[in-house]
């Protein structure tokens, strides 16, 4: 016979130590708020996965206000504008004097080790290789969670339920398919992205619309860049030599002038990524609350998807704290309602930034003249240039 589960207690358990599930048991814990993280992957693996870069103001103050914001200060690089290059020019959009707010260039996986590192020095625990997750009993008062870890099998009995997994994470699966209606959309391309060893040829982000496709200058470090090339989402890495590579970031950023240059360097990471746009509607079913990706996806373009994820776990961290508070469920049940406002707006951002950047399959003439006229309207019109600024370093949090 099977051993029987070990079964134990806390009042969240959260599935996934991404920048969702990780902000979560941080703020949780900075109210007194016991959670257990469950992570499938080992902890170097989620400190070194290689994502996003870019971080909205309102990010940045949050990871400031719970204490995991020092080495964010110290190694973030604070911009304070954007260029759009097309037709050969760049326009820059300076965000400070339109808006008076930045954004911070800094990797994902740095925020996760600032994270993981901050949840272990609380004591609080993170399951790392826990293996078949399932979650079960989602409209009961006390929800559980089972999971084995190094063989044994174990229930975790909770209040509530974060499904904080990313898109392919059990969660949102686990929802009856007659409760959720899901909104998709799925783009014709993807991006290539490298890591290369290369000082960034430019001190901002460079979005690029060129005939030849999209690009992206980013960075990681002063001494690091970090460049995304569109290509076709069916895309073979393979055919994709880092020489091929530089030619095309080298035609796509050129100036008219001819006076712009790109500085090369070995190629220490390379990786397609597919292009969607995703929301599930509800994000909450019982007592199982889903934040991130898990819930919504957005097509990189806007710099977004990192961003949404922290607004849920900022959220849903207050709707519980009020929870054990006061015993209201005022913001527990309005928790889908309040972060999809703000998501469909990101998503509509997200969309609008994709569609005006990239060639688009089988556009004609016309769409492609009426894109070019948007991005010159976007980069001259103080009004239009204002509503970029004001998305891109994010709205403002309202709950
Ligand atoms: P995730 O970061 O996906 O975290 C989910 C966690 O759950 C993971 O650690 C995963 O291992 C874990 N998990 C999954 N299933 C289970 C399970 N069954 N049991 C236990 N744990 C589980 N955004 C940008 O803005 N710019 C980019 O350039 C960019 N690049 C990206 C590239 C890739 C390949 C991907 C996948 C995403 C990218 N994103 C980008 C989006 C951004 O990284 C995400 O929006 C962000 O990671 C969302 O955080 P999250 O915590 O919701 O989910
Ligand atoms: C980065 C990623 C993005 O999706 C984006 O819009 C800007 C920068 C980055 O990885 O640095």
């Amino acid at each position: 016979m099977a051993d029987p589960a070990k079964v134990e207690r806390t009042q969240v358990g959260i599935v996934g130590a991404g920048p969702a599930g990780l902000i979560l048991a941080h703020l949780l814990h900075l109210e007194g708020i016991e959670s257990v993280v469950l992570e499938v992957r080992t902890r170097q693996y989620i400190e070194e996965r290689v994502r996003a870069g870019v971080l909205e103001q309102g990010t940045v103050d949050l990871l400031a206000e719970m204490g995991v914001g020092d080495r964010l200060k110290r190694e973030g690089l604070v911009h304070h504008g954007v260029e759009f290059r097309f037709n050969g020019q760049g326009h820059r959009i300076d965000f400070q004097s339109l808006v008076g707010r930045s954004i911070t260039v800094y990797a994902q996986q740095e925020v996760v080790k600032d994270l993981v590192a901050a949840r272990l020095a609380s004591g609080g625990p993170i399951v790392f290789e826990a293996k078949d997750v399932s979650v079960h009993d989602l409209t009961a008062k006390s929800p559980k969670i089972r999971y084995q870890k190094d063989g044994v099998e174990h229930e975790l009995i909770c209040d509530f339920i974060a499904g904080c997994d990313g898109f392919h994470g059990v969660c949102r699966p686990s929802i009856p398919e007659k409760s959720l209606t899901i909104y998709e959309r799925v783009y014709p391309f993807a991006w290539l992205g490298i890591l290369a060893q290369a000082p960034p040829s430019s001190e901002e982000l460079i979005y690029a619309n060129h005939k030849l496709g999209f690009a992206l200058l980013s960075m990681r470090s002063p001494e690091i860049s970090r460049l995304y090339i569109q290509c076709d989402p069916e895309e073979d890495l393979t055919h994709w030599s880092d020489a091929r590579i530089w030619e095309q970031l080298h035609l796509r950023f050129a100036t008219r002038d001819g006076k712009w240059s790109l500085t090369e360097g070995p190629v220490i990471q390379k990786s397609i990524a597919e292009m969607r746009s995703f929301v599930t509607d509800p994000m909450q079913y019982g007592r199982l609350f889903l934040a991130g990706d898990a819930a919504h996806i957005v097509p990189p373009t806007g710099a977004k998807g990192l961003n949404l994820a922290a607004t849920d776990a900022r959220v849903l961290a207050r709707a519980i704290t009020d929870f054990y508070a006061s015993g209201s469920t005022d913001i527990l049940d309005r928790y889908s309602e309040i972060c999809l406002r703000r998501c469909w707006k990101v998503q509509h951002f997200s969309w609008w930034m994709t569609s005006m950047l990239h060639r688009i399959p089988g556009e004609s003439a016309f769409d492609r003249q009426r894109q070019l006229a948007e991005l010159d309207y976007v980069t001259s019109s103080r009004a239009a240039s204002t509503a970029l600024a004001e998305h891109y370093t994010g709205l403002p949090f309202t709950i």
